[in-house]
């Protein structure tokens, strides 16, 4: 018994240290931890790639430009880093290089981005699940990879200035570019440099954007808008109402768009949310005379829904507003009448009551004196 012992702990013993031995063989050749002896200098691939002129033609037809900008390459992230073009390139140690399987421009890019997750790995496990990696992996080629944002060799400080960030995503958005760049939001941005207003980013993330076309997306979205615009320091700047998100869950939109986000959030739902009355790309100010809810546009954009609403419909409305002799005066008195009047009238009823009972138990004492 014992020896069987023994013997398992030996054996224990000698595969742990085969083990360790052998993963650290394994890592002595990761190229990333620990490079290999030879390694080559980026003069050496510059000797060739910076030529304007060298190209290499794929088997579609399409020519490759096989430039690279050595000044350009030593201004970026990697650069600067003092990284090796072997860094990202493990698989070329000199020339001749091995065969190219790509077929066009396009194939080469989707199958050369793998090369980013050596060391971002964690933005690559983020992004695995976006829309753009679900397009690319279900043969939509034109979605977005790493390098249509970043670039291969020139990757800097992405949202630095931070207009950069629309328009990375102009390259494949444009029409939504152009309407972002006139909205209240992106002219501040792009003409201010407002640092208080959202990029395309904000609201719908980097690595991981999402479907935005989902029930579930739809019954968040409130708290996209309401992340700032509950943010009292940055909306006094612009004195505007922080009142904007109480007030619509308060409405009769908003109170079933909340319960809907907490019981079904996947149900569709036809109920308003913050942008079918503002708009999505194009929100305006709201005297803007182009503004979805400026007085003159506001039936319109409440017909989308109630097609039957006349001119008076809008205006039976407080909207974000609690009324006020000055704001909705009408609503404010008809309001006021009823907190003066039903506390009086029950006030009064209840003293009635009151009155009449102790009546009652006064006459049942005399009475009970009398006899
Ligand atoms: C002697 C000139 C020469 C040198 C040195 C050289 N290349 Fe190339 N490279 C070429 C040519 C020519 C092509 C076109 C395709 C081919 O002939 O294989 C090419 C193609 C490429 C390609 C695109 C096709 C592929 O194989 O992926 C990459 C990437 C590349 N080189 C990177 C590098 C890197 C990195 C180095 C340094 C380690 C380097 N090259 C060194 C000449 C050179
Ligand atoms: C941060 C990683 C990285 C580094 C560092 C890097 N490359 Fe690349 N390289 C790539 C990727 C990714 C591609 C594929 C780009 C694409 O989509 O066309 C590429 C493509 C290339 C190509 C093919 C033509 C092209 O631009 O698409 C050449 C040539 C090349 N690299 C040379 C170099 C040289 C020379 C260096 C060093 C000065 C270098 N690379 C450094 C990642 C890198
Ligand atoms: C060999 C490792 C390595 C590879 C491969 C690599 N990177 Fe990097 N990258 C780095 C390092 C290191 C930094 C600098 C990190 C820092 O400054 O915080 C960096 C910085 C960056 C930055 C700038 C981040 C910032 O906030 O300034 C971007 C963008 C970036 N990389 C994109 C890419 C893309 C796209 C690829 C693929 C083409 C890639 N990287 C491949 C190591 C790598
Ligand atoms: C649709 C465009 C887009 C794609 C695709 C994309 N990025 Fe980014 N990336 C950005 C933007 C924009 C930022 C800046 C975000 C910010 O600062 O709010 C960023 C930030 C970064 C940063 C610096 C900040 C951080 O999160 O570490 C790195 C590194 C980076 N990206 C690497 C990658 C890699 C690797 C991939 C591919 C797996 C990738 N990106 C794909 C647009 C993109
Ligand atoms: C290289 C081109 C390219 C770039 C750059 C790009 N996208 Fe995309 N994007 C696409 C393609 C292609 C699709 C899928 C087709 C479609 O639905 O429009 C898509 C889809 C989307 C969708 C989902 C659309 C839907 O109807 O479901 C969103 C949201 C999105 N992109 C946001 C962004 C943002 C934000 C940026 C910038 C950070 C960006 N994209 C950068 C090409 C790009
Ligand atoms: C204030 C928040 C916000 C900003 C800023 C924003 N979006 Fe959107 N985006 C949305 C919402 C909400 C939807 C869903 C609209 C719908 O379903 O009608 C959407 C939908 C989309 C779609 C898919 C539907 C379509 O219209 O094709 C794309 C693509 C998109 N956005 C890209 C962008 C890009 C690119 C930018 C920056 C230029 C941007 N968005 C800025 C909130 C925003
Ligand atoms: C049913 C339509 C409707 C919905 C839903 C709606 N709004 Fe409004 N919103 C309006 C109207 C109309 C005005 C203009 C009120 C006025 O001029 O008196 C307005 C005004 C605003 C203002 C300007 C306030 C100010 O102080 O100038 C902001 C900000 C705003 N809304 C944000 C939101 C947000 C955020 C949501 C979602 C949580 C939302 N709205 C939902 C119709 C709507
Ligand atoms: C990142 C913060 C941020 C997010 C997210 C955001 N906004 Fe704004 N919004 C602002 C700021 C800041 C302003 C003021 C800009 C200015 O006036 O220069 C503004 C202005 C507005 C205005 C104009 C108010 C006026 O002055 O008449 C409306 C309407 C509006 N936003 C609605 C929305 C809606 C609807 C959403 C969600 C779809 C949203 N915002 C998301 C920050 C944000
Ligand atoms: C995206 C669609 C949509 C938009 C835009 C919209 N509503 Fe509604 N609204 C609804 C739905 C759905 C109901 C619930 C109707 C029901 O249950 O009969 C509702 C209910 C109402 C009610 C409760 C009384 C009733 O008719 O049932 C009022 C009042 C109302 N909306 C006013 C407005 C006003 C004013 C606007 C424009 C500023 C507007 N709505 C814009 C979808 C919308």
């Amino acid at each position: 018994m014992r020896l069987r012992w023994i013997s398992f702990g030996i054996a224990l013993l000698l595969s742990t240290t085969a083990a360790i031995l052998f993963t650290s063989v394994a890592r002595a050749s990761d190229p990333n931890d620990a490079p290999p002896p030879a390694q080559i200098e980026n003069q050496v691939c510059l000797g060739c790639h910076s030529n304007r002129n060298l190209t290499m033609k794929l088997p579609s037809g399409e020519t490759l430009s096989l430039f690279t900008d050595q000044a350009a390459f030593n201004a970026s992230a990697h650069g600067r880093q003092g990284q090796r073009c072997t860094a990202c390139h493990t698989n070329l140690t000199g020339y001749p290089h091995p065969p190219v399987t790509a077929r066009d421009v396009r194939d080469f890019s989707i199958q050369m981005y793998a090369i980013c997750r050596q060391c971002h790995d964690k933005v690559y496990q983020q992004s695995i699940d976006s829309i753009h990696a679900k397009d690319i992996a279900a043969g939509n080629r034109n979605a977005a990879i790493c390098t249509d944002c970043h670039t291969a060799h020139y990757a800097g400080k992405p949202s630095e200035p931070r207009s950069r960030i629309p328009q990375t995503c102009q390259k494949c958005h444009s029409t939504i570019y152009n309407q972002y760049r006139e909205s209240v939001h992106g002219a501040a941005l792009l003409d201010q440099s407002n640092p208080d207003v959202p990029t395309c980013v904000d609201c719908h993330g980097v690595h991981n954007i999402g479907d935005p076309t989902t029930a579930a997306f739809r019954l968040k979205s409130p708290e996209i808008c309401a992340k700032c615009h509950t943010d009292k320091a940055r909306m006094r700047k612009y004195n505007i109402s922080t009142n904007v998100m109480n007030t619509y869950v308060a409405d009769f939109h908003g109170s079933t768009i909340e319960l809907f986000e907490k019981q079904a959030p996947n149900q569709p739902t036809n109920k308003a949310v913050c942008y079918d009355c503002h708009g999505v790309h194009d929100i305006r100010q709201i005297n803007d005379p182009k503004s979805t809810v400026i007085k003159e546009n506001l039936l319109k954009t409440c017909q989308q829904c109630h097609p039957d609403a006349t001119a008076s419909f809008p205006a039976s409305w407080t909207s974000h507003f609690d009324a006020s002799p000055t704001k909705y005066p009408a609503v404010y008195y008809v309001n006021l009448f009823y907190t003066i009047f039903i506390p009086v009238i029950i006030g009064g009823m209840l003293g009635f009551v009151a009155l009449d009972f102790a009546r009652r138990l006064l006459n049942r004492f005399q009475k009970s004196g009398d006899a």
